[in-house]
């Protein structure tokens, strides 16, 4: 997997810097009375509108959605076919030390690989915490190879 990290936020470019900072807020909007890990995302489209979301969860569990997945569905809601060319995801909890940047979970890899494939051009993706050292991937397929796609399907013929 291709990624690299750097030790502090300010080492990352002015656009880059403020896309985490969202993040970061973004971990204050969340709704995690369940399980207490707050999550933000942002995304920034290549319009220059920058979309974010935080996780959402419900009393029925599975009702809820993560952070990256509210921010990417709510660009594509409102940007249909706008490019998202970065997304930056943080986490903190006061239930839990959180050890690392926080990374997203294969369904919302899958959601953003749709996006990046469709758009034709690679999305960033910034992961981080509160505070302490960041990782970039440079495109969502590196965090999903060999993944699964619906271009694969093809209607058999009707006999
Ligand atoms: N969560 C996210 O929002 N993004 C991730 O990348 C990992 C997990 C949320 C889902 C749930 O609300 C809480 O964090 C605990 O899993």
């Amino acid at each position: 997997m291709h990624y690299y990290e750097v030790d502090d936020i300010a080492m990352l470019p002015e656009d880059e810097q403020n896309l985490v900072e969202l993040a970061r807020e973004m971990c204050d909007k969340a709704y995690a009375p369940y399980s207490a890990f707050y999550v933000g995302a942002a995304v920034l489209l290549e319009n220059g509108e920058i979309i974010k979301g935080s996780n959402q969860e419900n009393g029925a569990y599975p009702s809820g959605l993560c952070a990256e997945r509210v921010a990417a569905f709510a660009a594509s809601a409102m940007f249909p076919n706008v490019p998202m060319k970065k997304i930056a995801i943080s986490a903190r909890s006061n239930r839990m030390q959180v050890e690392g940047p926080v990374s997203p979970c294969g369904a919302c890899r899958q959601v953003l690989m749709e996006y990046e494939s469709s758009q034709g051009s690679p999305m960033k993706i910034i992961l981080s915490k509160e505070d302490g050292k960041i990782y970039i991937i440079s495109k969502v397929e590196d965090l999903l190879p060999l993944s699964f796609s619906g271009n694969g399907l093809k209607r058999k013929k009707q006999t």
